[in-house]
């Protein structure tokens, strides 16, 4: 029985030098990092220091660097936090971002809508998914407080253009926020230079461990936390920081950014042969690549099948042996039509039939080949189900 991964972009395996790191933050230097006896210096150490590495490798300073407990966290942190401060400041009222974010950002600005009373504009995409840099100018207003724009869908993977959006937030004086949590370890980051002032990362995602986030908030930028209590993470997130999980990111984070191209060439080079061979197995008329044909992920190959339930694909996949996804993780069981898919302008007969593939660091050209050769099999099966119903 085949078992073959392709859902990378939801989560994937711990790598076994990142274990190996967290591993005697468990057994040795358990102490709570606030404590000032031994034990808790040695935690302390280790927890700076992995604040350290990864605010090298974003050239930015360890101060910018807060942990947090997913990256879901990490958005809410950033858009409700910059949200409030500047309320607090007198520095606005009205937020930007688009509808093609992940619900961490859209849910978190639409309760602020909702619940808050701020202003709230979100924006198009055109048809690869794609926010316009135009459209964002035209958005802006002198209340205007935070533009967030992530740099990489997780469901049809289109690289955003993030540098423009930033740079143009800069020069009217508007917080810039990107939700970085598909894109952090295929980019490479130079915080000192980037019109960033707020950056989302999750380390399960790249190898590390569930159950951490990292969000780099630039020098200065104040944020109203929601997580109050004894002031930790320079009262930016209170609660007793998951030592090991910052030890294990800052781990993953390391291997990612210095192994970045051989894996950047594998992965490129196992997504273009499913890409070209699923497009081919598979009749055009039923079948479109979803999202930039070359603006995207590295490891990210996603498509809509005509008048297909991506539910139904999954499932007939995973009987093959296959695990992808129809969306992002979270959608997998709904079967409403994916709002993203119909935001790219996909009419009715495709919204459903999301299927996503996203490869990693252990996938062979055999499992690609697997893929290639089940799928077209699986589309005919459910189709016939589909027809039958
Ligand atoms: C773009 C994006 N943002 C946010 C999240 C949420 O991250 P987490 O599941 O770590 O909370 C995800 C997870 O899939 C994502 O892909």
């Amino acid at each position: 029985m085949k078992n073959i991964y392709l859902d990378h972009g939801a989560t994937t395996p711990v790598h076994p030098q990142v274990i190996e790191a967290m591993l005697p933050y468990w057994t040795d230097y358990y102490g709570n990092p606030s404590s000032g006896h031994a034990y808790g210096r040695a935690a302390s150490f280790g927890l700076e220091e992995a604040r350290r590495t990864i605010a090298d490798l974003l050239r930015a300073q360890p101060t910018e660097i807060v942990f947090t407990g997913c990256g879901s966290e990490s958005d809410n942190l950033a858009v409700r936090g910059a949200m409030w401060a500047a309320r607090a400041n007198g520095l606005g009222n009205h937020l930007i971002t688009s509808c093609i974010e992940h619900e961490a950002v859209l849910e978190t600005a639409v309760q602020l809508r909702d619940y808050f009373d701020f202003d709230l504009t979100i924006l198009p995409v055109d048809e690869y998914g794609r926010v316009s840099p135009a459209d964002v100018q035209a958005a802006i207003r002198p209340d205007t407080a935070l533009i967030t724009v992530m740099a990489a869908n997780n469901e049809i993977g289109a690289l955003q253009p993030i540098q423009e959006i930033g740079a143009m937030a800069r020069d009217y004086g508007i917080l810039f926020h990107t939700d970085a949590i598909q894109a952090a370890a295929t980019t490479r980051w130079n915080m000192g230079e980037m019109p960033i002032d707020l950056l989302s990362i999750a380390p399960h995602k790249f190898y590390g461990p569930k159950g951490v986030g990292i969000l780099y908030v630039r020098q200065g930028i104040e944020l109203v936390s929601s997580l109050t209590g004894g002031g930790q993470e320079d009262g930016r997130r209170s609660g007793t920081v998951n030592v090991a999980f910052a030890i294990g990111a800052a781990k993953a984070f390391a291997l990612a950014q210095s192994e970045m191209a051989e894996r950047i060439a594998h992965y490129t080079t196992l997504r273009d042969r499913l890409i070209q061979g699923i497009l081919t197995a598979i009749p055009p008329e039923d079948i479109v690549l979803t999202g930039h044909p070359v603006q995207r992920l590295p490891h990210h190959a996603s498509f809509a099948l005509r008048h297909l339930s991506g539910n139904d694909l999954l499932m007939h996949m995973d009987m093959a042996g296959i695990s992808a996804s129809s969306g992002s993780a979270c959608k997998t069981g709904n079967p409403k039509p994916s709002p993203i898919l119909e935001d790219i302008g996909l009419g009715a007969e495709w919204t459903t039939g999301g299927l996503r593939f996203t490869v990693g660091t252990q996938n062979t050209p055999e499992d690609i080949e697997y893929a290639i050769n089940t799928l077209p099999d699986i589309v005919t099966k459910v189709g016939q189900i589909s027809l039958s119903l």
